[in-house]
């Protein structure tokens, strides 16, 4: 099973896809989430991307494809993975596709007016990646691992509105790209958490 999450920034990505890994037991590949590893780790390519991610745009193409080729050919990838954040332009979706081929693509769709309030709103675990929100979780530690939960830099809203025009010009088309290709599946992402989840498992079998 490969599947693609589609989504602006705040849509709720990250959210299912802890919960559809699990399900389907396949690996969780974020990209967001390997380049803040490698942010925190001090590695040439957190160097080379935090500039990018602070400003709210996206970190090069070759940094990117090669990082993801790297992930996927990686054995756990054999049976399946989830993409979350890759492909975000054209350029990209074409490389992903001279290397895989997905099964299915997810579009969870989200009112842009709704999407600021989450993302400036959203808590993450610096440890284990675990996202919250402030209007429901009301303490600030992970309840998965106990770790203070802190915001995330690119979440201050002076970044919030760049990332937002990133994603209208740069990652909206891959709606039409991959709708063309008969793949795409669009759920609602205003419905509750549970709810959402519950039509990607529709969409999913
Ligand atoms: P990345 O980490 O991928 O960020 P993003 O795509 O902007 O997505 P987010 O993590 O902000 O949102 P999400 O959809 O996962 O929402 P979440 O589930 O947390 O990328 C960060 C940066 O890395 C990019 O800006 C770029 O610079 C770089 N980058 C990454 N990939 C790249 C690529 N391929 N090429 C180049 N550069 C790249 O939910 C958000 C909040 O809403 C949470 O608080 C959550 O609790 C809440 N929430 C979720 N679902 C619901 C719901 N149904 N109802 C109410 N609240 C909800």
């Amino acid at each position: 099973m490969k599947i693609l999450l589609l989504g602006a920034p705040g849509a709720g990505k990250g959210t299912q896809a802890s919960q559809i890994a699990v399900k389907y037991n396949i690996p969780h590949i974020s990209t967001g989430d390997i380049f803040r590893k490698n942010i925190k780790e001090g590695t040439p390519i957190g160097l080379k991307a935090k500039g990018y991610i602070d400003k709210g745009q996206l970190v090069p193409d070759e940094v990117t494809c090669e990082m993801v080729a790297d992930r996927l050919a990686q054995a756990d990838c054999a049976n399946g993975y989830l993409l979350d954040g890759f492909p975000r332009n054209l350029f990209q979706a074409e490389q992903l596709a001279k290397i895989s081929t997905l099964d299915t693509v997810i579009n969870i769709d989200v009112d842009l007016s709704a999407l600021e309030a989450r993302i400036t709103g959203r808590r993450v675990c610096p440890k284990c990646g675990e996202s919250y929100h402030v209007t429901t979780k009301t303490d600030d530690k992970c309840d998965k691992c106990g770790e203070t939960l802190i915001q995330r830099d690119d979440d201050k809203p002076a970044t919030v509105q760049s990332r937002l025009e990133v994603y209208k010009a740069q990652t909206e088309p891959l709606i039409a790209y991959y709708s063309e290709k008969g793949i795409l599946k669009t759920v609602d992402g205003m419905q509750s958490i549970a709810d959402v989840f519950g039509d990607i498992v529709k969409v999913l079998g």
